[in-house]
């Protein structure tokens, strides 16, 4: 069976599906590795690197696809405009996996399923401890919360560290965290390990401890959350009366930081407004907001994605694809997930379609023709259960 790791085409993508060190494990499974020339260029990946791996560079995109399947970090909902020019190239032979933003752009699944191929898509990866290794979500967020550190301490007109020198003392920077997921506590470590006072908050109980565990303070805020998560562990939908309490709340907090890191997010929802524009007007001027929900409405009302946003004096930042900043390590990330992924469903050199195995199942979003995941037919308006399958 041939895989073929694919150049990525989304604006800006620096990152690739598949690093050289990965190739000698998928070979012993039985798999011929292919690689598109220039794929991990951007990552500082040389073509050279893959053949001594034993992979073979192929320069014809299009002998690429004729490959049993096909490896991208952003396949085509995940790279809309781009990637519409592959579309084509899938058949019903074609297996693809990849992100495609399923819940985000669910009518895009339904293109790709249009074409026959098979797709995975593996932001759908469940949260159970077998599959953390091939979590891509979590390895790219892990490097979405520290970019947004750093990101947020080159902006800052302030160091993060308390100093006390000859020229006198300087005092720590207060940075608060909403969102204590995987990206919010790594920001909270990154921010730590720079020197800064670390405040944080999430809905979710669980947090408080993992917090404090990495030296943050968790910010109690008065509200009555009942049950704030799914059973998958993500935090569920609150509704607008519980967000308007929450904005409040948190208002007095976020006044008093240099630094606010906002992580918030609903899989499959837009994301939680919490910081409102009179916050930041409170804001002392040169303060710094970095909000990773940018691409899904912001969990700031005044970030917007991919924009340098100064208001009241306060910088905005509202990135989306930070783990593109950080090539190497997140491409070597996403290649550990995606081969320990592979693997799970490869024996005797061939996929073996184990639809029993809740990892297989979850993932598999388009198949023969139609979209299979029930969730994203919901989203679809569409019966959950589809007639082929
Ligand atoms: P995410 O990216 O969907 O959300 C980020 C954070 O925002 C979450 O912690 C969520 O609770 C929080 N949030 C949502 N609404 C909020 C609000 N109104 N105010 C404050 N915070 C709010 O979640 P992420 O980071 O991908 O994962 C969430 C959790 O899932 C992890 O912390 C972990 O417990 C669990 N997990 C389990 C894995 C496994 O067992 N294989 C792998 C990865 C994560």
């Amino acid at each position: 069976m041939k895989i073929a790791v694919l150049k990525e085409t989304y604006p800006n993508e620096r990152r690739v599906a598949l690093v050289p060190a990965s190739i000698p494990a998928l070979a012993k499974a039985g798999l011929e590795v292919l690689v598109e020339q220039g794929a991990g260029q951007a990552a500082g990946l040389a073509d050279d690197q893959y053949t001594s791996k034993g992979g073979r560079i192929v320069t014809d995109r299009n002998e690429l696809f004729r490959a049993d399947l096909l490896l991208q970090v952003r396949t085509f909902g995940a790279n809309r405009q781009a990637g519409r020019a592959d579309l084509e190239r899938l058949t019903a032979q074609s297996t693809v996996i990849g992100t495609c933003d399923p819940l985000g752009a669910p009518d895009a699944v339904r293109e790709m399923a249009q074409t026959g191929a098979s797709v995975f898509a593996l932001e759908m990866i469940p949260r159970i401890t077998r599959a953390q290794s091939m979590d891509v979500l979590s390895s790219q967020a892990t490097i979405a919360g520290y970019r947004a550190v750093l990101l947020a301490a080159m902006e800052l007109p302030k160091m993060f560290p308390m100093l006390m020198t000859a020229a006198g003392t300087v005092a720590a920077a207060r940075v608060f965290v909403v969102g204590a997921g995987v990206a919010g506590l790594q920001a909270i470590a990154t921010a730590r390990r720079l020197g800064a006072i670390i405040h944080a908050y999430d809905v979710r109980a669980a947090t408080r401890e993992q917090v404090e565990s990495l030296g943050g303070k968790f910010v109690e805020l008065k509200l009555e959350t009942g049950q704030a998560e799914d059973q998958g562990g993500y935090a569920k939908a609150l509704g607008e009366e519980f967000y308007q309490r929450q904005r409040e709340l948190l208002g007095s907090v976020v006044a008093q930081s240099d630094v606010v890191i906002t992580t918030a997010a609903i899989p499959g929802q837009p994301s939680p407004r919490l910081v409102t524009a009179a916050a930041v007007a409170n804001m002392a001027p040169g303060s710094v907001i970095v909000d990773l929900a940018a691409e899904r409405g912001g969990n700031c009302e005044l970030s917007q994605p991919d924009q340098r946003v100064v208001q009241h004096g306060v910088v905005i930042l509202g990135p989306t694809n930070l783990p593109a900043e950080v090539p190497l390590h997140a491409s070597q990330m996403f290649s550990n997930n995606v081969t320990k992924f592979i693997l799970n469903m490869v024996a005797d050199g061939k996929l073996t379609w184990n639809l029993d195995d809740e990892i297989v199942r979850e993932t598999l979003v388009c198949h023969r023709g139609e979209v299979v995941h029930a969730r994203i037919r919901q989203a679809l308006g569409t019966d959950p259960k589809p007639a082929a399958n």
